[in-house]
């Protein structure tokens, strides 16, 4: 495959007896849309605790943009650049839009200076960044709101503001649609469909119809290991996804 992005060779994660994660190898390129689907419990957000640093593979090897990050802890991997959300929200709800984003920023920075005592010069790009991060999300105009009085579609759209905000190269969104009205599923996708292609993406979803409109290539997982890789005009034709994922009979 040419160039890619993040490569993961027979990468186990293992929770006491459990095989979360059970030797999933997989090759993602550089700028593509990728879903990783699958039934509730077969290995998700474990792959991407995985691929973000949050839970130590047992063992394989993940290899993100030329460097092994294998046993890298997740703050040195999101200085590489790889950047996530959450399937479950991890916002600041008493505190605005900015001072989230700026809380992010500040918090992944690798220079405590640039932390605790930043120079105008620092602020300045600091402040681009976020509205650059705001505007990709469509909630520019929402900068001075306090989260908790945001709809619950625009506190997804911020959790993505927060995870562009340090310019990823690879960004893992875990179910971003979750939970959301369908035009608020609708604006979520805009945003996904819309940004920068120098970003890998990563997406975990159920909601296919949203998915599978989104993206270049299909992954589906059942019981922690890759079942079935290909393109998404394939995928709900699949006997195997139908079997495992849609809970239709397979029809052979
Ligand atoms: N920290 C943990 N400790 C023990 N078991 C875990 C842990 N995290 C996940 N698991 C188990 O690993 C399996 C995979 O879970 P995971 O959350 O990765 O699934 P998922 O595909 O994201 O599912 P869903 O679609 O429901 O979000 C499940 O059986 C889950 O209970
Ligand atoms: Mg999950």
């Amino acid at each position: 495959m040419l160039d890619p992005i993040l490569t993961l060779t027979d990468v186990v994660v293992s929770f006491a007896a459990l095989r979360a994660v059970d030797g999933v190898s997989l090759s993602v390129p550089r700028g593509q849309r990728r879903a990783i689907i699958g039934p509730n419990g077969a290995g998700k957000t474990t792959l991407f605790n995985a691929i973000a640093g949050a839970v130590p593979p047992t063992s394989g090897r993940i290899v993100f943009n030329g460097h092994v990050v294998t046993g890298l802890p997740p703050h040195r991997r999101s200085r590489l650049g790889i950047s996530r959300t959450f399937q479950i929200t991890n916002l600041f709800p008493t505190l605005s839009v900015q001072d989230n984003m700026i809380l992010a920023l500040r918090g992944s920075s690798s220079s405590r200076l640039f932390s605790l005592f930043g120079s105008p010069d620092m602020e300045a790009n600091e402040a681009r960044r976020i509205a650059t991060a705001l505007r990709a999300t469509r909630i520019a105009d929402r900068a001075d709101v306090i989260v908790k009085e945001m709809s619950y579609g625009e506190q997804r759209q911020l959790e993505i503001a927060i995870a562009l905000v340090t310019t990823p190269h690879l960004l893992l969104l875990d179910e971003p649609a979750a939970g959301l009205s369908p035009s608020e599923r609708s604006m979520i996708a805009d945003v996904i469909r819309s940004l920068d292609r120098d970003i890998t993406v990563i997406i975990i979803e159920h909601d296919m119809d949203l998915t599978l409109g989104l993206v270049d290539h299909v992954t589906c997982l059942f019981e922690g290991r890759v079942l079935v890789e290909e393109p998404p005009e394939g995928i709900r034709r699949n006997a195997k996804v139908q079997e495992v994922y849609l809970g239709m009979p397979r029809h052979a």
